[in-house]
């Protein structure tokens, strides 16, 4: 039997009016998930959820699983109803949802939007319209689907310190990784997997460039450093350029490599203090438990002071696990539209400059194929030892004739001294080639 005790003993609580932008595979997962569940949603809130209506940008295209009369291409005309309360955005891009997202909170009505790219870009002008409005700006969906990291860190650690996040926050360019790793495939075969199965798009640019993962890794440092991260704050690398070697290489020294988008607080010698974000590939050691993560799963490791690390693994994409991260957020607004209250919302107040990425301490793998004559390695080394550089491992093979393959790691430095480490080494005679340059993590 299934019992219906709406508003927690105090009567049935008024309807609460949504509006949907966007059907594509999100909007109609959320959908599926609002109808299916309509007393279990209802017992949660306080009151039934009563969808106004859908807005689409292609009313000829057949949609199942909504009512036909409730699809509109008007969707400020839908937005601006007496009747909507709350609006979920789900259509993806940046300026046309933009426009809508702040018409919606200007209006009074809260949001929820699954839109990394939109709340990377826009945080603070959103955010400003939310609190001018004093309505909720929700966003759960937009980094790594139903892992509930914004949440966690706006609500489970908001009375902690947080001190570096890193993670796996893009699970196409994890697949590609893990399938380079666990078959030696190359990039490009590894990438047509992906392709072939649906992870990767068709244009993959978003992804493996680490564009995707950016914009996460910008929400992150936001709200775990309470200060505004935008989007071109953070320094972006992708995997377009690893290699079946570089793969095998990292192998032979105990890493896998993965994508990362690392967040973290820094003090300089004079105690000065910044953050920095930033998405490259990197490796990971074995015994790590992101070097674990596998297929096109998430993970995001959090090092807190109080709480100290913590893991938080799963499906970061696909229309069910993001749908059921907008249906967490769309249920929390409408709890506080009917019981009154706000959602906690960002909250910038440490103001940290961004740390420019040359100060930034990182670790550089460096593999080299140079002459295989007496001193170079001595030469190689002492240019380290000039630059303040310390090695941490140097592995030297026979490579070709008169060649040899040298891999050198070393322990951190500033970055724009590593990258102007690398610059002198590659324009030496006696370095044939810096084949590739990887940074390492932990
Ligand atoms: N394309 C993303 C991924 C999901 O591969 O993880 C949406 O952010």
């Amino acid at each position: 039997m299934t019992t219906t005790s709406f508003n927690q003993g105090k009567g049935l609580g008024q309807p609460v009016g949504v509006a949907v932008l966007g059907m594509g595979t999100v909007g109609t997962e959320v959908l599926r998930l609002i109808a299916e569940n309509p007393n279990a949603y209802a017992n949660r809130i306080g009151g039934p959820i009563e969808i106004r209506g859908v807005a689409v940008s292609d009313l000829s295209r057949p949609r199942e699983g909504v009512d036909p009369a409730l699809l509109t291409d008007d969707a400020l005309g839908l937005i601006n109803r007496d009747d909507v309360d709350i609006v979920v955005e789900v259509i993806g891009g940046i300026e046309y949802p933009r426009e809508l997202v702040l018409a919606a909170l200007k209006a009074g009505k809260s949001v929820v939007t699954a839109n990394k790219a939109l709340v990377a870009a826009h945080a603070g002008e959103l955010a400003d319209a939310a609190n001018e409005a004093g309505v909720d700006l929700y966003y759960e969906a937009a980094v790594a689907a139903a892992i509930p990291v914004v949440g966690m860190l706006r609500r489970s650690l908001a009375g902690d310190q947080i001190q570096r996040i890193s993670g796996i926050v893009n699970g196409t360019t994890n697949f590609i990784l893990d399938a380079m790793t666990s078959t030696g495939a190359s990039y490009d075969d590894a990438l047509a997997e992906a392709t072939r199965l649906g992870y990767a798009e068709a244009d993959p640019t978003a992804d493996v460039e680490g564009h995707d993962a950016a914009s996460k890794a910008a929400i992150l440092a936001s709200l775990g450093f309470h200060t505004r991260v935008s989007f071109d704050d953070v320094y972006c690398e992708g995997i377009s350029k690893i290699t079946a070697e570089d793969i095998e290489a990292a192998k032979e020294a105990g890493y896998t490599i993965k994508l990362l988008a690392i967040c973290e607080k820094l003090v300089d010698e004079e105690g000065n203090k910044s953050v920095n974000a930033r998405v490259h590939p990197t490796l990971v050691p074995n015994e790590h438990p992101l070097a674990t993560v596998d297929k096109s799963y998430n993970a995001i490791f959090v090092e807190a002071e109080a709480a100290g690390r913590l893991m938080f693994y799963g499906n970061g994409a696909g229309g069910a696990p993001t749908a059921s991260a907008v249906c967490g957020d769309l249920i929390g607004a409408a709890r506080n539209k009917i019981h009154g209250g706000r959602a906690p919302g960002d909250n910038p107040y440490a103001n940290q400059p961004i740390a420019d990425f040359g100060e930034v301490p990182t670790r550089y793998h460096i593999d080299m194929r140079v002459e295989d004559r007496t001193g170079v390695l001595a030469d190689l080394a002492n240019r380290f030892a000039n630059a303040g550089i310390s090695l941490r491992t140097v592995r030297q093979e026979e490579d070709a004739e008169n060649e040899a393959r040298l891999i050198v790691v070393t322990h951190e430095a500033l970055e724009k001294d590593l990258r102007a480490m690398v610059e002198e080494l590659a324009a030496l005679p006696n370095v044939k080639e810096v084949k590739s340059v990887i940074r390492l993590d932990s």
